[in-house]
C-alpha cells in the first residue's frame, strides 16, 4: 500500500490541469507584481476596488488599535465583539432582512447553512454549476442530493416533484465561473409553490448588482419569502474577508444553535469587521463605482465581440472567454502574460470538461485605457494562436 502521489501529480500535469499559485508581490489592484513581473491584471474579484482603499485600511488600523487583532475565541464563548455585532446589523440593513450572521469564510457560511437546515430524510437540490462550496455542503449534509440543469426552473420543478422531507433549493446568485445571473424569480416561484426554501449564495452579486449594491436579490426585488436564506461573502466586492447569512430571526437563531462551522471556530479579527463596516458604507454610497464598472463591461463586450471572441451571457464583471481545450486556454493565458497582461485560465474540474476558459474580471479600479490594452492584447494573441484544430 502506498499513496502514489507522484503518479497522481504527473497525470494532472499531463492533462494540462496542474494548478500553480502565482506569487503576488503587491497589493490587489489593476497594476500588480506577480512572480517578479509587473502586470496589468484582470482576474481578482475586488469588483468595486475596495481591497486596497485608504479609508478601509485606516478603519482596519483604527479597529486594531481599539480592539486588538485577534478574535480570541468563538462567537459563543467570548469572541463576539462589538464591531462584529455592528457589522451584522449593517448587513441586515443592506439586505433588508431582520438579521445577519457573520462567518469567517464563504465556504464555512455555505457549509454551515446547508448542514444546519437539511439532513437525512430531507432533500437538497442544486444548480449543476453551483460553486464547489455549495456542492460540498449538499453532499456533506446527508440529505438526498440532486442537481438540476443550469439555471433551468423547469428542470428544478421536475426534481421538486420527487423531493421528500424539508427541501432546500440552492443556487449561486451570479455564477462564479460563467458570470450569468440566476433566474431567481422563476426559481423562487417553483420553490415556494412546493413549500421548499430557496438559498442564494450571492458572493459575486453583492456590490456590482442592485441600486445600493444589494446584489441579485435587490436587482430582482425579491422578498424574504422568496429567498429565505441569503448568503454573501465579504472577500469579493466588499474587499475584505468573511461572509454572512441573512434571514429571519428564527433562521439566524437556528444557525447559532446548529451550524457547526459557525460554532466551532474562532471569530474573525474584530478589526476586520471595522474595515468591512467602512467598505460597506462605500459600497452603498459610491454609486459611481457600479456605474463605471457597467461602462467598462459594455466596452469590453463590444470590443471582444469585434475580435470574434466567444463571450458568455453575462452583464456582470465576470466576463469569461470560452476556449474549450484546457491546453489552449493555458497557452492563451501565457501569451497574454508575455505581453504584460494577467488573465487566469480556468480549467476542469473547476468547470465542466471541454469548457476551459479565460476568466476576465473587471473592477471599478480599471480605466477605459486599461480595458483597451486588454482588448488589443486579446486581439493579437487570439490571432497568433490561430483557429482551433477542426474549426474554420
Ligand atoms: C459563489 C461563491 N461562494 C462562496 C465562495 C467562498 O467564499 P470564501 O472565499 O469567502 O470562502 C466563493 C469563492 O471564494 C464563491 O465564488
Amino acid at each position: 500500500m502506498s499513496f502514489d502521489l507522484a503518479a497522481r501529480l504527473a497525470a494532472r500535469r499531463a492533462e494540462n490541469l496542474y494548478r500553480q499559485r502565482p506569487l503576488l508581490q503587491s497589493p490587489q489592484g489593476p497594476q500588480v507584481v506577480v512572480d517578479g513581473q509587473p502586470l496589468l491584471a484582470f482576474c481578482n474579484n475586488d469588483y468595486l476596488g475596495l481591497a486596497n482603499h485608504p479609508q478601509v485600511i485606516e478603519a482596519w488600523r483604527a479597529g486594531a488599535a481599539k480592539w486588538g487583532v485577534g478574535g480570541g475565541a468563538s462567537h459563543l464563548v467570548i469572541g463576539h465583539s462589538t464591531p462584529h455585532h455592528a457589522l451584522e446589523e449593517a448587513l441586515a440593513d443592506l439586505t433588508g432582512r431582520p438579521r445577519a450572521l457573520l462567518f469567517t469564510t464563504g465556504y464555512m457560511a455555505n457549509l454551515g447553512a446547508v448542514t444546519a437546515l437539511v439532513g437525512q430524510g430531507d432533500t437538497v437540490l442544486e444548480d449543476r454549476l453551483n460553486h464547489a462550496s455549495l456542492l460540498d455542503a449538499g453532499l456533506l449534509s446527508g440529505a438526498r442530493f440532486n442537481r438540476y440543469l443550469h439555471n433551468d426552473s423547469t428542470s428544478l420543478a421536475k426534481r421538486l416533484e420527487k423531493a421528500t422531507g424539508n427541501t432546500l433549493v440552492v443556487t449561486d446568485g451570479v455564477f462564479s465561473m460563467d458570470g450569468d445571473i440566476a433566474d431567481l424569480p422563476a426559481l423562487a416561484r417553483e420553490t415556494r409553490a412546493k413549500g421548499a426554501w430557496l438559498m442564494v449564495d450571492d458572493a459575486h452579486g453583492f456590490g456590482p448588482l442592485g441600486a445600493q449594491g444589494g446584489g441579485s436579490v435587490e436587482h430582482f426585488g425579491l422578498s424574504q419569502e422568496d429567498v429565505p436564506v441569503l448568503v454573501g461573502t465579504l472577500g469579493k466586492a466588499f474587499g475584505t474577508a468573511g461572509a454572512f447569512v441573512a434571514g429571519s430571526e428564527e433562521l439566524i437563531e437556528s444557525l447559532i444553535q446548529f451550524a457547526r462551522p459557525y460554532i466551532y471556530t474562532t471569530s474573525q479579527p474584530p478589526a476586520l469587521a471595522c474595515a468591512t463596516l467602512k467598505s460597506l458604507e462605500l459600497l452603498r454610497s459610491e454609486h459611481w463605482r457600479r456605474e463605471h464598472l457597467q461602462a467598462l463591461i459594455r466596452q469590453f463586450r463590444q470590443g471582444a465581440e469585434q475580435i470574434g471572441l466567444e463571450l458568455m451571457d453575462s452583464f456582470t464583471p465576470i466576463q469569461p472567454i470560452m476556449i474549450g481545450d484546457a491546453g489552449r486556454a493555458v497557452r492563451l493565458s501565457q501569451m497574454l502574460r508575455e505581453r504584460g497582461l494577467m488573465v487566469s485560465a480556468i480549467r476542469p474540474p473547476t468547470v465542466p470538461a471541454g469548457s476551459a476558459r479565460l476568466r476576465v474580471t473587471l473592477t471599478a479600479s480599471h480605466s477605459e485605457a486599461q480595458v483597451q490594452l486588454l482588448l488589443e492584447g486579446l486581439a493579437d494573441c487570439h490571432e497568433r494562436l490561430g483557429p482551433e484544430p477542426g474549426h474554420a
